[in-house]
């Protein structure tokens, strides 16, 4: 093999599909923010950060320190089934995962590779727990009847149940067997550029509301039984979808008194994304079960004492959630080394600054050009909107052309998801980018 880099990625495409950005990094000279591409030899800003999955930017000094590079090794050396044989790296992970990020009262976790299988086992947890509250012990007991609401517009995954409640693109569950479970209305707010919401949210959370009263109507007339609500508590991948606390909370009151699971997917939105460990605290209403990905390196989810409301639940029963590998070690000692750099760095302070900062530049560019609208975010987690929805293509375009790479959201937004170390001169230069790129655009 050559070491070309043009010719490795043509090589790459005899063997398998080669769809992604024409770059070619040099994990060796990205640094921090910027991603260093062989092909072209120059540098991109990260402003999507492997989709909102790395969090500290690349070669942290953190890193490369010689304790941390031994226990690199140790834990790549050898992979082991987590969930059943267990060494001092994932008792020292799990402890301060539970220490930094867990917050009180949660005390299962469950690991997994995949943010679609964190979603998956929260789907499942609620199940088991439905079935058990309806008096269903036995293995044999049918249970076709269990459901799971959600929303239009959610993004869960592509594995077999979260294909089910995944409502972006059809191409992602298109011609695949799903199960039709009650899908309802998503209440987004929209924000002008001074940032308060300016569409009748209020309506908006009315007609969900009224959506998942029909649902649960629906569902009791079918004798079908709704396990678990579950949502993003910021719709990501569906369109930078923000929701009020007032709404969480009447999810909340729902899921009391219907005695369902109140299942949170935070595989793109937690894990300091948003300047808190989740997303879900800026709403301030507490879920009964999170799913968590991406940025957490090995994935999972983490739950509440309403899981104990039956015996046997599926963090007391063997096997009932279950992988071979139980999460990845090596995942699971970056996570932990991540953790302590956000904490050591009051990292989740610093992008609520900078997000802020971002999202001020991002309108001031947006009043002055009136290329788009709908500035919004928190922490890292920032998006804006085009009208026509096809100027947001060329905007991404031009965005690379001017080497940054940028994420589209649902059917018309920009989406940034940045480094939590992204640092003052590196945000600013990414407005100025974005601000080159507003002449471009034909169609705004
Ligand atoms: C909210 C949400 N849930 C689940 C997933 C699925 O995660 P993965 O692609 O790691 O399976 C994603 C991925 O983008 C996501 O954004």
């Amino acid at each position: 093999m050559k070491d070309d880099p043009s010719q490795l990625l043509k090589d790459l495409g005899r063997h398998q599909l080669v769809d992604g950005y024409p770059l070619l990094v040099d994990l060796d000279r990205s640094h921090g923010s910027w991603i260093h591409d062989r092909i072209h030899d120059c540098e991109f800003l990260d402003a999507f950060t492997c989709f909102a999955s790395w969090p500290i930017g690349y070669n942290h000094p953190g890193f490369h320190e010689p304790e941390m590079l031994e226990t690199f090794k140790r834990a790549s050396l050898s992979k082991v089934s987590n969930s059943d044989l267990y060494c001092e790296d994932l008792c020292r992970f799990v402890d301060t995962f539970s220490m930094h990020a867990t917050p009180d009262g949660f005390p299962h976790h469950f690991w997994v590779s995949g943010g679609g299988l964190a979603v998956e086992n929260a789907m499942k947890t609620a199940f088991d727990w439905k079935a058990r509250k309806l008096g269903r012990t036995n293995f044999d007991d049918a249970v076709e009847d269990l459901v799971i609401l959600h929303f239009r517009e959610a993004f869960h995954g592509r594995t077999g149940y979260t294909m089910s409640v995944t409502n972006t693109l059809p191409d992602k569950v298109g011609l695949y067997p799903k199960f039709n479970w009650p899908r309802v209305h998503n209440p987004t707010a929209h924000y002008d550029l001074e940032g308060n919401v300016c569409n009748d949210v209020a309506a908006e959370e009315l007609r969900a509301c009224q959506e998942i009263e029909a649902a649960f109507a629906e569902a009791e007339s079918k004798g079908r039984h709704i396990a678990g609500i579950l949502i993003e508590p910021m719709q990501g991948e569906g369109g930078d979808n923000h929701f009020r606390p007032e709404f969480m909370q009447a999810l909340r009151t729902y899921a009391d008194e219907r005695e369902a699971l109140l299942l949170y997917d935070e595989v793109q939105t937690g894990f300091f994304g948003s300047g808190k460990p989740w997303f879900w605290q800026h709403q301030g209403v507490t879920p009964d079960v999170v799913a968590f990905g991406k940025k957490t390196q090995v994935c999972g989810i983490y739950a509440s004492r309403r899981v104990e409301e039956v015996d046997d639940h599926v963090f007391a029963r063997s096997s009932r959630i279950n992988s071979t590998w139980g999460g990845n070690l090596v995942d699971m000692v970056r996570c932990q080394r991540i953790l302590e750099i956000i904490v050591e760095e009051n990292l989740a302070d610093h992008i609520t600054t900078i997000g802020t900062h971002v999202i001020d530049g991002l309108r001031s560019i947006a009043r002055e050009t009136e290329a788009f609208t709908n500035v919004r975010g928190r922490g890292s987690l920032i998006a804006f909107t085009f009208n026509p929805a096809e100027a947001r293509r060329e905007m991404i375009a031009a965005l690379f052309e001017r080497r940054v790479i940028a994420l589209p959201s649902g059917q018309d937004s920009v989406r940034f998801r940045l480094p939590l170390n992204l640092t003052r001169e590196d945000a600013d230069e990414l407005l100025n980018r974005v601000e080159s790129c507003v002449p471009l655009l034909t169609r705004a």
